[in-house]
């Protein structure tokens, strides 16, 4: 039997443990088909679109609105030239995209405007990630110019003439992307230096002698534990000797590797093959607290800030499952997204929701067919997989203030973490209490009780789950798995009585008498 108790006494007027939004934010990247091809399908395209963005596609996504959306790259915006993606299409320089084997080539019909466009289309904020490796910081403040500037400036003039009057207004730059590998290979105190001319040199737009813009610096590979602890004390190390140059965000990255077992095929997998996956996504937690101490205790090092509050936020800018299969994938990174997905997703948000005083912002990896997507094409076709429902149950929780609860639960598996029959969080607002519930067993359905201690009314509850823990939306059968209504719970003696099905996420809504 398992026990979840509300321990919260909802002081509706607290304002701590708010749940920033911007922890359901999505990647993309010239990668494989995640933008050309995916998103990106032309306006001469039979395939219904908005000015050359897939109709479905946007469409989806509006549902979620992806708070915050980061481009181009990854890897990709290394090598990434803004000027190739913007002014007459025709004209575009056709470059070649070797990106983690996409081997294709690269019309640059979607640029800076198409990404901003799409960003609007969609309700996310833009994160443009510059160009460290084989730019230059004259092309970073070109490119900030053109999408910010709104004096009329050469720049910003041929921001105009390229059909856009109003500026950007980019608030999120990335300065460098896994500088630690394909990104430089650098050293962290190596990166630092290069960090701060980067930053130094951003331009400045509107008042104040100091960027509004925000800059996110390269954090640690979260997937290398000696290294990622490294990485950041000498990366602090360094910036805490002279000078800090701005610095909004620190950006980690973590993917769950599930490559050393073959016979494990993203959707064929065993019992063992689930629960050692779904311990795999558990390890971002501790990454998380680990590298919430040291970056409190690097941001404390720092000289006073010249300008305003020393502060600096974890950011999660790439996390995903990534099977092995999908090195052999074509287009490149391609994978399909089973029930296991779904629940790795489930269990990483709520990982996110928990530490929400912790982390700030964090990017899905990535949103078009490419690794753990929300969405996948084939041709004309599109679908939602799993993981996009996962995120669209969840929406309540943006913005609401975590609750307190005490969960009691067997424990299933032991692997790189334990991993326990059920998983919850709470959150409240206005007046609603929003009570996700993870099932994590393969086979077995759960009984919980759920002790409120409170007169809680439900409102609404709605559930995930396939036949089978191996279940996915294909192009043959894109609605085999969808949200479903259940019905609501019942209350005895103050207690609701849950039942979950094995591989199952469910979002029950509680009124507060
Ligand atoms: O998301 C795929 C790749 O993974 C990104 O380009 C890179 O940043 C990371 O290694």
């Amino acid at each position: 039997m398992n026990k979840i108790k509300l321990l919260d006494n909802i002081n509706t007027s607290d304002n701590k443990n708010i749940i920033d939004e911007r922890l359901h934010g999505q990647f993309i990247e010239f990668l494989g088909e995640c933008i050309s091809g995916g998103i990106w399908v032309g306006d001469d395209s039979d395939i219904p679109n908005y000015q050359g963005l897939r109709k479905e596609a946007v469409d989806a996504l509006k549902e979620i609105a992806p708070p915050v959306l980061r481009f181009p790259g990854g890897c990709f915006a290394d090598t990434y030239h803004w000027r190739n993606g913007i002014g007459a299409p025709d004209k575009r320089p056709v470059t070649y995209n070797t990106n983690f084997g996409t081997m294709t080539l690269e019309y640059n019909q979607f640029g800076t405007h198409e990404f901003i466009k799409f960003c609007r289309l969609i309700g996310a904020e833009p994160w443009i990630n510059i160009n460290m490796l084989s730019g230059t910081v004259a092309e970073m403040c070109e490119w900030a110019e053109y999408c910010n500037r709104s004096e009329e400036t050469d720049l910003s003039l041929e921001r105009r003439k390229n059909g856009s009057p109003e500026p950007f207004n980019v608030e999120y730059w990335g300065i460098g992307n896994e500088s630690w590998a394909g990104g430089g290979n650098y050293t962290a105190a190596a990166y630092a230096d290069e960090y701060r001319k980067y930053a130094s040199a951003f331009p400045r737009f509107g008042n104040g002698f100091s960027p509004k813009e925000k800059m996110i610096a390269c954090g640690p590979d979260g997937n290398k534990p000696q290294e990622r602890v490294k990485w950041t004390k000498e990366f602090f190390e360094s910036l805490k000797n002279f000078r800090t140059p701005p610095i909004y965000g620190y950006d980690l990255h973590f993917y769950n590797w599930n490559i050393s077992h073959k016979e494990d095929t993203t959707t064929s997998f065993s019992k063992e093959d689930w629960y050692r996956v779904i311990a795999g996504a558990g390890e971002l937690e501790t990454i998380i607290e680990e590298q919430y101490d040291l970056l409190q205790e690097g941001i404390n090092s720092l000289p006073p800030a010249q300008f305003g509050e020393k502060d600096c936020k974890l950011i999660v800018g790439e996390w995903g499952n990534w099977h092995g299969k999908s090195f052999e994938a074509s287009p490149a990174l391609y994978q399909q997204c089973t029930m296991r997905d779904a629940v790795t997703t489930a269990l990483t948000l709520d990982i996110f929701h928990r530490q929400c005083d912790k982390v700030s912002m964090a990017c899905n990896a990535q949103t078009v067919n490419v690794l753990n997507s929300l969405i996948l094409t084939e041709g004309s076709k599109t679908i939602l997989t799993p993981n996009y429902y996962v995120f669209k149950l969840y929406m309540p929780h943006r913005g609401a203030r975590k609750l307190d609860i005490s969960i009691e639960s067997p424990q299933l598996y032991s692997g790189v973490t334990d991993v326990s029959a059920i998983s919850a969080f709470a959150s409240e607002k206005e007046g609603l209490v929003t009570l996700n519930v993870v099932n994590s067993s393969y086979d077995e359905k759960q009984h919980i009780t759920f002790d409120t201690g409170l007169s809680l009314s439900p409102v609404d509850a709605k559930q995930l789950s396939g036949k089978t823990p191996q279940s996915y939306n294909s192009f043959e059968n894109p609605d085999n798995i969808t949200i479903k209504n259940i019905s609501l719970p019942e209350e005895a003696d103050g207690s609701f009585s849950l039942e979950l099905p094995p591989a199952s996420i469910t979002v029950y809504q509680f009124k507060i008498n």
